[in-house]
């Protein structure tokens, strides 16, 4: 029997299965506003099967984008613009979610297809970032952060708490806060961008202080019956892993003390000298460590895009949910794929019937 295609409930919500679409910025919004683009793709993504679609990056403040193309949820037009996404999303029998964000010291960049690198000084495109510290992250993405003041801190949180607020009333079900990556409320933790001596800087309670109050702030305002998680990396790869690793677990901990319900374990990436072991699931055992550690369901992505690999990571109870992400770029039906190849009963039924009703007797090779 498929561990990968058991049903899961987290708070009121269930999902047909462990698959789920992990969050994947595309780059194409203007003003921050969801485009056609982002409406097919979505679509196309729910379509495939999955339980679980968690919409891209997308960020509480125009500051808090990663580029200029990224997705943004400040305002009510742009919330609004997300209704049809989350219908479709529904239609097709998934569950939909949204990851909202703030990119910190690695916002005002360019596409990734663009450069990939800090947008230039002197090019209006561009923007002050913010940062715990003014300590620029280095190499590509060179510029220096204004260090937030209090206010600044305060401002954020509430902006955090505005998104999500927005998110629930365009229908989003399942919610992920982006302190992962680099991004701002990683960078509060990590030791590679904060250089505070304030309360939110120092040791590991202050480290951990803006990532707690934010999850705080936004429980307030999520329904306790729907899911709220977080995306965090609980590792960097910088030769101080196991420090590291025991400070995450320490955080999870603590995140589910203030009403987290899962987190979404991945990588820090705060800073360019990382030595990353890039393999198939290689995050899956840290993961396991996590899950085990602090008592708290876990999702997880990077390389688990077979469906054996994604199976027994879950009948391994290594993860509670297989974030799938690349492979349902090159194949938006990778969870029917999946069904079949692991052999689920009436594997078609994984896609609507319009698709299903056709495939039942045919195999595509
Ligand atoms: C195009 C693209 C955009 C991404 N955007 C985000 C994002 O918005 N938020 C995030 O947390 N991770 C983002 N990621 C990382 C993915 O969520 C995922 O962790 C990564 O692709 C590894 O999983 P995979 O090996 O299944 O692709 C992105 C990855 C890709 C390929």
């Amino acid at each position: 029997m498929s561990a990968l295609f058991e049903p899961y409930k987290l708070k009121d919500v269930a999902l047909r299965n462990r698959i789920a679409i992990p969050p994947m910025c595309q780059y194409t919004a203007v003003d921050g506003l969801i485009n056609d683009w982002h409406r097919v793709h979505i679509a196309g993504l729910a379509r495939g099967g999955a339980g679980l679609v968690i919409v891209e990056a997308t960020a509480v403040s125009p500051e808090g984008r990663i580029t200029p193309g990224c997705l943004g949820i400040w305002s009510d037009e742009q919330a609004q613009a997300f209704a049809p996404v989350v219908a479709s999303i529904k239609a097709a029998g998934s569950v939909p979610g949204i990851q909202i964000a703030h990119a910190g010291r690695k916002a005002s960049a360019n596409r990734p297809w663009e450069g990939d690198d800090h947008i230039a000084a002197d090019d209006a495109r561009g923007w002050q970032t913010i940062a715990p510290s003014a300590v620029a992250f280095g190499a590509h993405l060179p510029k220096v952060p204004k260090a937030m003041t209090l206010e600044d801190i305060a401002r954020v949180r509430e902006d955090f708490v505005a998104a999500a607020k927005r998110a629930l009333d365009a229908g989003f079900e399942w919610l992920e806060l982006h302190f992962a990556h680099g991004y701002l409320g990683q960078s509060f933790f990590s030791t590679h961008s904060n250089q505070r001596n304030d309360a939110y800087g120092g040791s590991l309670e202050n480290r951990s202080r803006f990532l707690l109050e934010t999850l705080a702030a936004v429980r307030k305002v999520w329904p306790e019956h729907l899911p709220l998680t977080a995306r965090f990396g609980v590792i960097e790869y910088d030769g101080r892993d196991e420090e590291t690793l025991a400070e995450s677990i320490e955080l999870a901990k603590n995140f589910k003390r203030e009403g987290l319900d899962m987190l979404s374990v991945s990588v820090g990436f705060s800073t360019p000298a990382a030595n990353i072991p890039w393999a198939p699931a290689f995050l899956a055992p840290i993961a396991e460590r996590v899950r085990r550690e602090a008592q708290l369901p876990v999702s997880s992505a990077w390389g688990i895009d077979t469906p054996a690999l994604a199976d027994r990571s879950v009948k391994d109870s290594q993860l509670d949910l297989v974030m799938v992400g690349r492979a349902h770029l090159a194949d938006p039906h990778w969870t029917y794929r999946a069904a079949r190849n692991l052999g689920i009963d009436r594997p078609s039924w994984t896609l609507p019937a319009p698709y299903a009703h056709w495939l039942e007797r045919y195999t595509v090779s």
